[in-house]
This record gives structure tokens, C-alpha cells and sequence, in this order.
């Protein structure tokens, strides 16, 4: 019977002991590779994180947005208002002898003209998100197909 007594006090003893230890080991608990990984993911930036998404979508969005837009483009969508039907004193496309004379200014002014505006042509041909590019290429396109 003292002998099942101390046995009990002993595991009740041992047992205090291990739990103590365990609570101690709590701040350090170990990850796996695997574990450790899926927490870096979790805990990273969000900026971070959805970049990584970004990446293959933002160039194609750039590029179909602005950069890209072929003076064709341009064109139909913000010149042929008033270039289409030589609306308001505007040169129309298609018309060779309303171009001749502005043609022989040099491409360079007529692009000035375009980006700037020239007395009944406004500024960027009214496409106010239009690159320097993209209006070059419009006037572009517009000259060649009034030639
Ligand atoms: C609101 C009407 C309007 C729109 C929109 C417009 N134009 Fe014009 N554009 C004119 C008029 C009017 C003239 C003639 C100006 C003059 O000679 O007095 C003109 C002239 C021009 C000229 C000749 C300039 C010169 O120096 O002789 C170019 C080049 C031109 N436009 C390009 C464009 C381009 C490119 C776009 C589209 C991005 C555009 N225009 C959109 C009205 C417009």
C-alpha cells in the first residue's frame, strides 16, 4: 500500500514536471519546411502577395490600354468626328486636295498641330489620354490615307 501511494505521488510528481515543460516549450513550437512556408505566405504584405498576380496581367492591360492603340485606332475613336466628314473646316480623310498643302508643311508640324492644337483643331484631337505616340500615329494614319 506505501508503495502505490509514492508510485501515485511520483506520476503526480512526473507528470507536473512534463506539463511544466511542455507550457515552457510553447513560445518555440517547430514547423516543417512545408508549415513554415505556407506561413510565410500567409504573413507576407498583401501588396506583396498580389503582385506576384499583377505581374502577368498588367503588361497585357497597359498595352491594350495606352501604349499600344495603333493610329487606326486613334483615329475611329477620336479623329473621325470631325475628320470623317471635314466637319468644321477640318481636312477631311480621304480628300487629297484638303491635305496637299498641310502635308507639304512637314510631318513634324502636323504633329505639333495635333498634340498642340492648330486654331479649329484642338489639343490631342479632343483624345486627352492619348500618348505623343498614338497621335503621331493617328496623323499618320490619316495623311497616308489622304494622299
Ligand atoms: C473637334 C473636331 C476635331 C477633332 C476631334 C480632331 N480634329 Fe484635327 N482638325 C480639326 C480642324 C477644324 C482642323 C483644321 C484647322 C485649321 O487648319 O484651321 C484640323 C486639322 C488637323 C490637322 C492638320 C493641322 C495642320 O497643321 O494643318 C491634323 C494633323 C489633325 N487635325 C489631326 C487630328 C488628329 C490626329 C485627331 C484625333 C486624335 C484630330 N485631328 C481630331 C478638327 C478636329
Amino acid at each position: 500500500m506505501k508503495n502505490l501511494k509514492f508510485f501515485a505521488l511520483c506520476t503526480a510528481f512526473l507528470s507536473l514536471i512534463t506539463l511544466g515543460a511542455c507550457s515552457g516549450e510553447k513560445g518555440e513550437i517547430e514547423l516543417g519546411a512545408e508549415q513554415e512556408k505556407a506561413m510565410s505566405e500567409r504573413l507576407a504584405p498583401a501588396g506583396e502577395v498580389s503582385l506576384v498576380g499583377e505581374v502577368s496581367s498588367a503588361p497585357a492591360a497597359t498595352s491594350s490600354d495606352s501604349s499600344s492603340r495603333s493610329g487606326d485606332d486613334v483615329y475611329n475613336k477620336s479623329c473621325k468626328t470631325c475628320h470623317g466628314a471635314g466637319m468644321a473646316g477640318a481636312p477631311k480623310f480621304g480628300a487629297p486636295d484638303q491635305w496637299t498643302a498641310r502635308i507639304d508643311k512637314g510631318m513634324d508640324i502636323l504633329y505639333v498641330s495635333a498634340i498642340s492644337g492648330f486654331q479649329g483643331m484642338p489639343p490631342k484631337g479632343l483624345c486627352m489620354d492619348c500618348s505623343d505616340d498614338e497621335l503621331k500615329a493617328a496623323v499618320d494614319y490619316m495623311v497616308d490615307g489622304s494622299k
